[in-house]
């Protein structure tokens, strides 16, 4: 097939590299791209934030499956065009990404399909704002309607902090004032062909930037997979992905399909377990980053046959996606100053020595080539990814590789998989 992935991260990074495993070989394009996606596809001078570039593109190139990574070009509406060209493409149009652009959208589809979530209130200024901290309580959970990066939410139990936050977004729309749920979390993605969905394996995240779960939420620090703990609460992860299946993905199906809004693309359910049950902290319309890095070597079905059912409506065709037994961790490493100001321009080294670690690779996230030599650019770098047989043949993997990078100022967790490795 003749494949265009559009995103620069490691997700998109992932995604690739799982293509390239795939037996039959595929033309793999990336707009834009990164040092490291460099090394599998061909990096084109495409903004995927830019619809009819991505259409002129894919015409030209007889592309025969688009692969949306983030949810910036989803929201932008990147799919609408080469869908309505007929071109096969996975991942949401501009109404239906609104489930991850707009969290007041997403409560309303959650609302409407039955689906359990916590409480929340949208406040428009700030008496509604404090009204709103008052009734849930400490501690206080805010977001940003709209897309931030990860950055939007704030959990605290500093009522000023939290009123700070929600002002420091108010100008931009409403912010979304929330019941404190507490719970392990839960990252689980669905394939959706807009009427059928195929559940892939969970995965944990670390989203906060300093072990222990301390310091500010970021994008994510690190992920593994799969989740062996699931069966002490569920039986297992066959019974949970049921579980979750049944009660919270194929009702948001159905509901956005009946709405007129078919989601074609990745749904990703971001879960917390709850006392009362397993609910839903967000939707996300695309693969999760470090999650995809974690999920998909454990995939032993083609995932562009996957995809390609996906973008195509014929999902329920498809075996569903078995996955290996192994183990996945990965570890992101970070430039100094993320998540506020990342410091960028950085030398970064020791890659292909990480990558002679047994089960290890690098995703590379924001790395380019400059003069000859391999600099960060962004905030989140690199995954370090490893597979084992255990949990700890994983870490401590994942670790090794990280220690023979270099990147001055570079930030990681210690504690990525810590507990699932003990257990
Ligand atoms: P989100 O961007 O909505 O995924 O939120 C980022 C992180 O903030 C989540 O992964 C949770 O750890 C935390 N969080 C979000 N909403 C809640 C909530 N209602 N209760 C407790 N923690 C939350
Ligand atoms: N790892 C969280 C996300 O992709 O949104």
């Amino acid at each position: 097939m003749r494949i265009l992935v559009l995103g620069s991260g490691a997700r998109e990074h992932a995604i690739i590299l799982a293509l390239r495993s795939e037996e039959e070989s595929h033309a793999i394009f990336a707009a834009p791209g990164n040092a490291g996606i460099a090394r599998e596809a061909h990096l084109v001078d495409v903004d995927p934030m830019d619809p009819t570039a991505v259409l002129t593109f894919a015409k030209n190139e007889a592309i025969d499956l688009v692969v949306v990574g983030p949810e910036a070009p989803l929201v932008a509406g990147v799919a609408d065009p080469l869908r309505a060209h007929g071109i096969p493409v996975f991942g949401p149009g501009k109404a239906a990404a609104q489930l991850e652009g707009s969290k007041t959208y997403a409560k309303r589809i959650m609302d409407a399909a039955g689906v359990p979530t916590g409480g929340s209130v949208r406040a428009h200024d700030t008496a509604g704002v404090e009204a709103a901290l008052d009734r849930f309580g400490a501690p206080y959970v805010v977001k940003a309607d709209g897309l931030a990066a990860g950055k939007g939410v704030i959990v605290t139990s500093d009522r000023a902090a939290a009123l700070a936050h929600a002002e420091s977004y108010l100008p931009s729309g409403a912010v979304l004032i929330e019941e404190f749920l507490s719970g392990p979390e839960v990252s689980l993605f669905f394939l959706s062909d807009g009427d059928h969905v195929a559940p892939l394996s969970p995965a944990q995240d670390f989203k906060r930037l300093r072990d222990g779960d301390e310091g500010p939420n970021t994008g994510g620090m690190g992920a593994y997979s799969p989740l062996p703990w699931l069966t002490e609460r569920f039986g297992g992860e066959d019974e949970f992905v049921a579980q979750v299946t049944r009660d919270i993905a194929e009702p948001v199906i159905r509901q956005m399909d009946a709405e007129g809004t078919p989601f074609i693309g990745l749904l990703y359910a971001g879960l917390i377990l709850t006392e009362q049950g397993v609910k839903v902290i967000e939707f996300n319309a695309r693969f999760g980053d470090p999650e995809t890095q974690v999920v998909l070597p454990r995939l032993i079905d083609p995932l562009s046959r996957l995809l390609l059912a996906a973008a195509s409506g014929t999902l329920e065709d498809q075996p569903r996606p078995a996955f290996a037994e192994a183990t996945a961790v990965t570890v992101v490493l970070a430039s100094e100053g993320y998540p506020e100001a990342p410091l960028t321009g950085r030398v970064l080294t020791g890659i292909d020595g990480a990558e002679e670690v047994d089960g290890v690779h690098v995703a590379h996230a924001a790395t380019a080539l400059r003069d000859g030599e391999l600099v960060a650019t962004g905030g989140r770098v690199l995954s370090v990814v490893a597979t084992g047989t255990t949990f700890g043949e994983a870490r401590e993997a994942a670790y090794a590789g990280l220690e023979r990078i270099g990147l001055e100022g570079g930030q990681y967790r210690t504690d990525i998989a810590a507990r699932v490795a003990r257990a």
